[in-house]
This record gives C-alpha cells, sequence and structure tokens, in this order.
C-alpha cells in the first residue's frame, strides 16, 4: 500500500548515512522488445524504494547537508504533463502532483536535469550513484561532474569522491519492516494460491504451458501486475534443468512436476518451488527422494533464527541431503566423507537459499568482513533445497530423472521464524490428498 511518509523516512535516512554530498538516483529506462513494443515496465527497486514513484523518465535527487540553502533537500525530476501523449499512455502527474503526492521537497521537469544537476553538484564534496548499474547514467553522470569541473576559475568545486550509493541502500533495503513484510504476505499468499491452483489442474496429458497459464490466471486474478520471474514448470527429466523455462512440454503420467513462480506485489516478490506428482501418487523412488529434500527443508528452516550465520541453514540441508543421498545409493561413503569431497554436488549444485524482496534475488552482503552474516529479524530468506538426479550407469535406474526441488519464504523474527509460504501443501500426504480431491 503507498504511504508516502515511509518513502520520505528511507530518504531521510540515506541523506543521514551519506553525510554530506549529492546522490542521483534514476528509475529504470523504458526497453524495447521489438518493433513499437516494448516490455512491460518495470521500475527500479532503489529508486521506488525511496520514492514509491511508478513512472518512467524519473531520477531521485537528494542533497545532504551542505545544500545551498543548507537543508536537506529531496528533488524529483520527472515527465512534465502531456495531454496528448497522456490521450495515447496515460496519466503522467508532472512535477507539481508529484511533490505534493510523494511529498517530496521540490520537483522539476526532467528535460531540466543537467542544467540542474549542474548546479547542484557545485561544491559537493561526494556524489553518490548506483555505480555501474547503467552504463549510459554512468557515463552522464561523470560528463556533468566534468561540467562542475570546468568552473572551477570561478571558484566552484566538483565532487572528488563518487560512491556507489547501492553499499548504503543495500543495507537498508535488506531489513524489513512491518509495511514491506504485510506486502510480501500479499505476495505470498497470492502465490501460494496460485500453485495449489496449479496442482489441482495438473493431470497426465496437459502441457507444461497449461499449468503455467493457471498460475499466472492466478496471480493476475487476484491483482498481481506480474510474475516476480519467469516461471519454471518443469515435467519429468525437465525440472533437472536448473532454470528450465521452455514450459512447452507434455505432462506424462509417472513424472514429478516442479514448479517454481511466484508473483510480485507492489514490487515485492515472493520465491515458491513445489514439486508433485503428475498423477497426484508420488511412486516409491520419488517417495524416498521428496522425503530426504522435505527433511533437508526443514533441518535448515529450524537452523533460520536470530543470531545464527548466514550458512548454517544451507549446512543444515547439506547434512540432511548428503545423509539421504547415502541412504539411497547415489553416494558412497561416509557422511563426512562426502561432504568433504563434495560427492552431493553431482544432485546438489546450489546453495539453499537467498535474500528476498523487492527483487526475487534480493540485495544485501551474505558476507561481512569475510564471516558469513548473522541473521537479524526482519531479514527475509527463501530456504529451497533440491535433489536432482540425471541418468548415470552409477546412479539406481529408478531414480532417473528425478527434479525435486522444495522452495519457501521466511522471514527472520525475535524468536526464530515464519514461514510466509506455508500454506501451499508440501508433506507427500497433503499433496496427495489436495490432488485427489478434485480437478478444475
Ligand atoms: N526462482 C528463482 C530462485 O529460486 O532462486
Ligand atoms: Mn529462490
Ligand atoms: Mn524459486
Amino acid at each position: 500500500m503507498f504511504n508516502p511518509a515511509i518513502h520520505k523516512q528511507r530518504r531521510t535516512r540515506l541523506i543521514n548515512l551519506m553525510r554530506r554530498g549529492i546522490a542521483v538516483i534514476p528509475t529504470a529506462p523504458e526497453a524495447v522488445r521489438n518493433g513499437d513494443a516494448h516490455y512491460p515496465y518495470r521500475y527500479d527497486s532503489y529508486f521506488h524504494y525511496l520514492t514509491g514513484f511508478d513512472e518512467p523518465e524519473a531520477v531521485l535527487v537528494l542533497v545532504a547537508g551542505q545544500g545551498a540553502s543548507g537543508s536537506p533537500q529531496a528533488i524529483l525530476f520527472c515527465r512534465e504533463k502531456n495531454m496528448e501523449r497522456e490521450i495515447w499512455d496515460g496519466y503522467r502527474h508532472g512535477p507539481d502532483a508529484a511533490k505534493e503526492t510523494f511529498g517530496f521537497d521540490a520537483a522539476f521537469p526532467v528535460a531540466q536535469l543537467d542544467d540542474q544537476l549542474t548546479e547542484l553538484m557545485g561544491n559537493q564534496p561526494a556524489l553518490f550513484h548506483p555505480l555501474g548499474a547503467h552504463a549510459v547514467w554512468d557515463d552522464r553522470i561523470l560528463a556533468l561532474r566534468a561540467r562542475v569541473q570546468e568552473k572551477a576559475r570561478s571558484g566552484i568545486t566538483a565532487p572528488n569522491e563518487i560512491h556507489d550509493v547501492r553499499m548504503l541502500l543495500d543495507e537498508m533495503r535488506l531489513i524489513k519492516d512491518s509495511e514491506e513484510l504485510a506486502t510480501m504476505r500479499r505476495a505470498a499468499a497470492i502465490s501460494t494460491a496460485a500453485h495449489i491452483r496449479a496442482m489441482r489442474a495438473t493431470h497426465p496429458g496437459r502441457m507444461e504451458y497449461e499449468i503455467e497459464a493457471e498460475l499466472l490466471h492466478e496471480f493476475r486474478r487476484c491483482g498481481a501486475p506480474a510474475p516476480a520471474y519467469t516461471p519454471i514448470v518443469a515435467g519429468g527429466a525437465n525440472a533437472c534443468v536448473l532454470h528450465y523455462i521452455g514450459n512447452n512440454a507434455v505432462l506424462k503420467d509417472g513424472d514429478l512436476l516442479l514448479i517454481d513462480a511466484a508473483c510480485e506485489v507492489d514490487g515485492y516478490a515472493a520465491d515458491i518451488t513445489r514439486t508433485f506428482p503428475v498423477n497426484g501418487k508420488f511412486n516409491a523412488a520419488q517417495k524416498d527422494v521428496y522425503e530426504v529434500v522435505l527433511a533437508a527443508q526443514a533441518a535448515a528452516i529450524a537452523a533460520v533464527r536470530p543470531g545464527a550465520r548466514w550458512n548454517e541453514p544451507h549446512d543444515a540441508a547439506l547434512r540432511v541431503l548428503a545423509q539421504g543421498m547415502i541412504g539411497l545409493g547415489l553416494c558412497r561413503g561416509s557422511l563426512d566423507s562426502v561432504l568433504e569431497s563434495e560427492g552431493y554436488k553431482r544432485f546438489y549444485m546450489h546453495r539453499t537459499g537467498h535474500w528476498l524482496g523487492m527483487d526475487v534475488h534480493d540485495v544485501g552482503a551474505y558476507k561481512q568482513d569475510d564471516n558469513w552474516r548473522v541473521l537479524q529479524p526482519g531479514m527475509t530468506l527463501t530456504v529451497e533445497p533440491g535433489c536432482y538426479i540425471r541418468p548415470a550407469d552409477d546412479v539406481p535406474q529408478a531414480f532417473w530423472n528425478i527434479g525435486i526441488r522444495i522452495e519457501d519464504d521466511v522471514v527472520i523474527t525475535a524468536e526464530g521464524c515464519e514461514v510466509l509460504t506455508e500454506a501451499a501443501p508440501k508433506t507427500v500426504a497433503a499433496i496427495e490428498a489436495l490432488m485427489n480431491r478434485g480437478s478444475c
């Protein structure tokens, strides 16, 4: 839910972290798909975090303590009102309404950006910018700084420090406030409903893309504008391709279906994977592998608590997975030797999670001073162990082409953690009960 006061507080926090200097934070450019068709527009996450402003061609400028007026300033540059364009493309706030609605100290047409920035940068000691995010912006900002340098003989200096503003913003974004968590709960609820819909709709003979359509239908029906990432709907052997997005194969009786799909709501992502039998009943080999992955996930979730380090859930999942692989005959040797030799990596080659937030792989450092980061309340992450078994002579044939991942979204609380995506069934019994209860 849009609340301008929250974005204003974030701007003030960033200004305090900068202490001095000027920040220039553009939103994302529009992107042409082909011909006159554009990709659906998605604002830049940093820009939106600080503004709540959805329109393209907008730039936020923050001037910390030592601005010309001596007081901090938050300035928006945005498109002007334009009745002709608004007839074709829809409403534009324009600077005046944007200033009022979003609570900026000032707002100007984006066409004035270069001239105004040349003024605003003068005598600022430091420049904060998402360095390297967009080459076009790097070049433009450096060219403007050069314009300020040309004023040296008038006694005006250009910023002689350039910082990546993301270093400050990543840390802010890493800890979610209660509004952000409320939004993430909504994204999680819609996404879990979509997984339930997909399970109910799955039968032998249906196409992967038909199930993808069920997911997308539920996202849009519930008001989510888009998936948070391209859905993976992978039947049978396709589940062993980690980033499979073809979604165009027929679903076969006796295969599993792995779905990694979730929506974005008000700029925040969910990220859920469920794996279930196409015909509604796990066979013995599928169930054996599934129970190992589910137990690994339970062990990882039990390790998500304040004070634990980032690697602890991953290490907990690895121990259970490796032990399970030994039990299934996929790996040979003792648990310690399989962990030491990384023999499990043939079947589990990714890590057990990532930060989650405005970006599905969200920002924030995983290590600090070369140590895995300590988890704190308000951090949100995924827990997503898996097991992917490709055919091979030394692998029992019953397990060939089984690909399983179970992924939930978790927020760290004062006591431990809350699983935001619990409502999507994941025990064998719950999945089989749901799939055998009815169809759509
Ligand atoms: N859906 C992307 C991931 O699980 O990381
Ligand atoms: Mn994930
Ligand atoms: Mn995922």
